[in-house]
């Protein structure tokens, strides 16, 4: 009885504030899907185009992943037990971490549970109080949660705006160690990092030079290394991070980098030390896509087919795109309500597209993150433009 006099309290304040979120037209919800997360899924009991995967590649359905993932789990069982450092490592570890090392053209890489525990565990790694980060105004939110971890004073600077981080780190007072941290493809926007001038910045101030490039690999550079290989700067970066979640089809993140930095990372990162490994059949998935984004660049050129469309198709329309120049195509509307609504319309036409809402972006700037995959047919782009093209109008966007 005073157990559910508690919980009832509890669920009183908690449906205030979904109240309130649903009033703003910010309440979240989660739609579930019986199928495959391919290109079209089959949601509500119907099949629809899904144009927000970050399978960019279409390589989580892919059959090579799936065989390999099957083998492993008949060879290594399906979880992996323990932590990396108890009885959580094997070959198949180690040969992933070789084989993104050299995607990354690094001389060693380590991976992680997931990009957030990357993030999150990386940064109080490396940087502690008396130090000082540099972090774009619009990085993700596990990059933010890892500065707020470390402890370092935290000093932001305007989005890719790298004449405002050379005037932040030439005023502000000397720290110990300086660390600078951006992502490489922004993931809400798709614009770019200014990476070439950030190396120069990092070198003039002897600050370190962290890259998040979640959404840059498998989609930039020549072999899919990102877009540190795309410019040839992989030996400029002191440390580089990257997810097996995305365009690799998998789960899990990494850290490439030196040795030195590997081997760090194994002794002191929190979320390494103290969770458990990946599993095998994820780990031999996320090897079996590192192999085919190295060695089939047809994908990749795809997706960019299907960018170059989507981006000109909707330009055309009329509506407004930002200044994307990776597969992240930002529809951006502004008012969460609008979000939501063009959202609605544009389910009702088959094709799925979630609002994308504050605080995942700034207030003003909602949108929806319209992301083509390779998987795509070009009908499917054609319909989903059409789409588009109704819902806007339905809306008053366009
Ligand atoms: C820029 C960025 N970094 C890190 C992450 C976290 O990656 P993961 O989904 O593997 O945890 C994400 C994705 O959610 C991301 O967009």
């Amino acid at each position: 009885m005073v157990g559910t006099t508690r919980r009832s309290r509890l669920d009183r304040v908690l449906r205030a504030k979904l109240d309130a979120r649903e009033a703003h037209a910010l309440r979240r919800q989660l739609r579930t899907f019986a199928s495959s997360v391919g290109p079209r899924v089959m949601l509500n009991g119907r099949s629809v185009i899904q144009l927000c995967s970050n399978d960019y590649l279409g390589l989580a359905s892919h059959p090579a992943l799936i065989r390999a993932m099957r083998e492993a789990a008949a060879r290594y069982g399906t979880g992996a037990g323990s932590a990396r450092l108890v009885g959580g490592t094997t070959n198949a570890h180690a040969e992933l971490e070789t084989a993104i090392a050299a995607l990354k053209h690094t001389d060693a890489a380590i991976t992680l549970s997931t990009g957030y525990h990357v993030n999150t565990g990386i940064i109080p790694a490396l940087v502690g109080e008396g130090d000082q980060i540099f972090s774009d105004a619009l990085n993700h939110a596990s990059l933010i949660d890892g500065c707020r971890l470390s402890r370092a004073q935290v000093s932001v600077y305007r989005h890719t705006d790298a004449d405002h981080l050379d005037k932040l780190l030439s005023t502000s007072p000397p720290a110990h160690q300086r660390l600078i941290v951006t992502e490489t493809v922004f993931g809400m926007d798709g614009d770019l990092a200014p990476l070439a001038a950030l190396v120069k910045i990092a070198r003039r101030h002897d600050a370190w030079l962290m890259v998040d490039e979640a959404h840059a690999t498998g989609v930039f550079g020549p072999n899919g290394g990102g877009l540190t290989d795309h410019l040839g700067l992989s030996d400029e970066i002191d440390v580089q991070m990257g997810t097996l979640s995305k365009a690799l089809g998998a789960l899990g993140g990494f850290v490439a980098g030196s040795d030195a930095l590997v081997e760090h990372v194994i002794n002191v990162a929190r979320t390494f030390v103290y969770t458990t490994a990946l599993p095998v059949p994820i780990v031999a998935a996320a090897h079996a896509a590192i192999d085919l984004v190295m060695r089939e660049p047809e994908r990749r050129e795809r997706l960019w087919c299907h960018t170059d469309f989507l981006r000109d198709e909707l330009t055309n329309a009329g509506f407004a795109l930002g200044t994307s120049r990776s597969p992240i195509i930002p529809v951006i509307v502004g008012q969460a309500e609008t979000a939501v609504k063009l959202s609605g319309e544009l389910l009702a036409r088959g094709v799925f597209v979630p609002a994308i809402r504050p605080p995942t972006v700034p207030d003003g700037t909602a949108r929806l993150r319209v992301t083509p995959m390779a998987t795509h047919t070009k009908e499917d782009l054609r319909e989903s433009v059409d789409a588009f093209i109704t819902a806007g109008r339905q809306t008053g966007l366009i």
